[in-house]
């Protein structure tokens, strides 16, 4: 079988936090506040991400392709750089499933849950990883500090050494108006 590269999809779940000074930062854009952060998803294949089922048709299982219908389950720790020993601030648990006949895109579930300094909660993510472009997926939701969030992630392919792969996650969070006292947004960068 193939490489794992089918994980990259899977990159979507990725979330790597960065809750470092310089990556972070808050914005009001059009009455809505806004939080922007970079973390890095770290995934070993057959210890943190595995197939559970291999597809009926389509290309094998490559670095970018995977059969129609595989389902991959995650999951994955998130660190503040791409360092696997830097400091995890976060988990990315969920799911991906092939849902393109070329085999190059994938359906994403996943529950990004955070704990940050000032941010501790969960953001949802649902949405559609192209296996070889970088693309946004939307979330839908949040539970904790991230109630009522919304916005997007931009998961990218930072390294992969087999079985490791590093995923770079950018973060774009947008609190509704009736959230904007809300702590995440107090505090960094002194907003
Ligand atoms: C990752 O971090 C560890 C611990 O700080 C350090 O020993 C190691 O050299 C770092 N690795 C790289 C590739 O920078
Ligand atoms: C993961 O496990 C599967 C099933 O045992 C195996 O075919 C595949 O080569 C393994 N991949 C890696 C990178 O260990």
């Amino acid at each position: 079988m193939a490489q794992p590269l089918h994980l990259y999809v899977l990159a979507i779940l990725l979330l790597a936090l960065s809750f470092t000074g310089t990556s972070t930062s808050t914005h009001n854009y059009h009455g809505l506040k806004s939080l922007r952060f970079t973390l890095y998803q770290q995934e070993t294949i057959n210890k943190t991400v595995y197939l559970i089922v291999k597809g009926v048709t389509g290309p094998d299982i490559s670095p970018s392709t995977s059969p129609f219908g595989s389902l991959f389950v995650n999951q994955d720790l998130l660190t503040v750089t791409p360092n696997s020993s830097s400091k995890v601030v976060g988990v990315a648990e969920g799911a991906s499933i092939t849902s393109r006949l070329d085999g190059l895109a994938n359906i994403v579930v996943e529950k990004i849950t955070l704990d940050m300094e000032h941010c501790k909660g969960s953001i949802s993510i649902l949405g559609t990883a192209h296996n070889i472009e970088v693309n946004d997926l939307p979330v839908v939701g949040g539970t904790g500090d991230f109630m009522f969030v919304q916005g997007y992630i931009t998961p990218s392919l930072v390294t992969f050494e087999n079985p490791s792969i590093v995923y770079k996650i950018e973060f774009h969070l947008y609190w509704p108006p009736y959230m904007a006292n809300h702590c995440c947004l107090i505090d960094e960068n002194g907003i």
